[in-house]
Order: C-alpha cells, then structure tokens, then sequence
C-alpha cells in the first residue's frame, strides 16, 4: 500500500466542498481508506481527511491513543484505534468550547490555539455500511471537529482567534519553555504537548 502524499495549505483541493460518498462499501474507497491509515500511522497524525490526500470524498480516519488522551488530562478515556469514517456528520451537544492547540499535516511546522465545541454527538459510515453513533467530548470531539472541517474546506487556521499565539511549533515550544513549561498553570501546553503538536504539524520530534 503506497504513502500517500498531503496537499498543503494553499493547494484548492483543502478548500474544496468534499463530495458524499455514495457506496461506502465499494472497494475504491477502502482502497483508500487502507491507504489514508498507512498514511495517517507513517506521518504520526491523530486524523486525516480524503481531500488532504487529494480525493475529494467525504472520509476521514482517525486514530487516539489511549496514552495521548491521557496527556490531554483524560484519564480513562478509551482512545480510538485507526477508524475510518464514512460520510460523518457532527452535531454540537450544547454550546460550550475549549480552545486548544492543533496542528495539520496539511500546515507543516505550524500550530494555533483553536475553540472547538467541548462535546459533540456524531455518527458516521462504516466500509460495510453500518451507521455507528457516538456521543464525545474533549481531545476526542475536538479531533472530529478538525477532520470534519476539511471536508467542508476549512483549515484551522481559519478557526484561530488569537493570533498572538499562532506560529511554529519549534518557537512556541521555546516560548512556554522560557515560561515555565512543563509547571505552568492552566492551559499552558507542556512539553509533552509540544512532541505531539511537532509531529502532527509533520515537523518531526524535538
Ligand atoms: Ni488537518
């Protein structure tokens, strides 16, 4: 199964309206789905949507450790093996949000702190075409949300609304070190929080 290559910002197929896929069970699109996780696994990346690999299918696949969500501060959270996800539709469960860092495959080197819906209901299709259901919050909604956003052309830099704090992840890292990193308070990132940003913005470890 090839790596498959991730269009970047800029490219139009990010800004794209991503078309409902109409069989999730014929076989090109697990020819892509297995293809996007090989990808997803290889690039070290918490999700990955069909237009950053150039398909513009409503598909996303998504993979949580449990260990990430336990760096998120979730403990006991079940965390998601590679999944791939057909046609998935998200639906806010009230109006709270969190901002957190995020980081794209598709926006190399870069993170931002991004508000996203703190709990979400969202169902998608399985490749043999079962509807599944599930009810979220946190590191997990907040993974959806981005992934379902690039099916709509929107990247998350376009979600950011503090600028101040967007840039890449190298300098920020350096930046919350000069702060106190890892004993900083609230939602300061640590340390930890750096790697994975480093790696899911393809910008390699430290
Ligand atoms: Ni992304």
């Amino acid at each position: 199964m090839p790596i498959l290559k991730i269009a970047r910002m800029g490219h139009p197929i990010l800004r794209q309206v991503a078309q409902t896929v109409p069989d999730p069970t014929a076989p090109a699109v697990r020819r892509l789905a297995e293809a996007m996780i090989e990808t997803m696994i290889d690039a070290d990346g918490a999700g990955l949507a069909a237009p950053q690999v150039h398909m513009p299918w409503r598909l996303i696949v998504v993979q949580v450790p449990a260990e990430r969500l336990a760096e998120e501060g979730e403990e006991g959270g079940d965390g998601v093996p590679p999944t791939v996800m057909v046609n998935p539709l998200i639906e806010p469960l009230g109006p709270e949000k969190e901002t957190a860092f995020e980081a794209c495959l598709s926006v190399p080197g870069l993170a931002g702190p991004v508000p996203r819906f703190s709990r979400i209901r969202y169902r998608f299709q399985t490749l043999e075409g079962v509807v599944v259901e599930r009810v979220v919050e946190g590191f997990h909604a907040r993974v959806i949300q981005h992934e379902c956003d690039h099916l709509d052309g929107i990247l998350y830099p376009m979600r950011v609304e503090d600028f101040s704090q967007f840039g890449f992840v190298e300098e920020l890292r350096r930046a919350s070190a000069a702060k106190g990193g890892d004993e900083a308070e609230g939602d300061e990132a640590d340390d930890e929080d750096w790697d994975e940003l480093a790696q899911e913005a393809g910008a390699g470890g430290r």
